[in-house]
């Protein structure tokens, strides 16, 4: 384990297990659609790099730049949008693909965005959702894991850009967040 962590929350082959699980979940609704997959920079990349490999169903495969944490361990409540160029989805089916679902501000505001941009549906998937309080709407469609209201980093997820090459999902030592 690294040192700076003081716990692991998730390991590498819970995790893989459940991204089986999953897939099948997203096959059953996918298949037949014209698919695209969109995955938000940077957090969800392991995870959509793993979950995709899955599914054995044609689609096309978009990364989206956004930003909703600038670097710290609290949502800034603001998500903002960092791509220039915007993909057409007219008719398409999205699965929208995320690290983790907190707030749900940031898959509410992409939701909207991909809408815009024409795309019949947007089906969201998270590898993690925080348990705390949220409108029903901000659920994600399918979900990984529940875990408590913590700040927690590897497989993708990062404190100031470091621990996203962790295979595992973990807790860091409060003496390394900066306060
Ligand atoms: P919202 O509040 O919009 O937040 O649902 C989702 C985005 O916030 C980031 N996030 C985290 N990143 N560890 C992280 O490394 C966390 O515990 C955490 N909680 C939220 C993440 O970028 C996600 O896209």
């Amino acid at each position: 384990m690294h040192e700076d962590i003081e716990k692991v929350l998730i390991d590498e082959d819970v995790i893989q297990r459940r991204l089986a699980v999953l897939a099948e979940k997203v096959i059953a609704d996918f298949d037949g659609k014209p698919m695209v997959a969109v995955a938000l920079l940077k957090g969800a990349v392991l995870f959509v790099a793993d979950l995709i490999r899955h599914i054995p169903l044609p689609m096309e495969f978009e990364l989206l730049n956004v930003s909703s944490y600038h670097g710290g361990t609290k949502s800034s409540g603001e998500v903002l949008f960092l791509d220039q160029r915007q993909p057409d989805l007219h008719g398409k089916h999205v699965l929208l693909l995320d690290d983790i679902l907190d707030t749900g501000l940031t898959m509410e505001a992409v939701t909207a965005k991909l809408k815009e941009q024409g795309a019949e549906e947007v089906k969201t998937c998270v590898l993690l959702a925080k348990d705390i309080p949220r409108d029903t709407v901000k659920e994600a469609d399918y979900t990984g894991f529940v875990i408590g209201d913590e700040f927690v980093v590897g497989y993708g997820l990062d404190y100031q850009d470091r621990y996203r090459n962790l295979p595992y999902v973990g807790i860091l030592k409060s003496s390394v967040i900066q306060s």
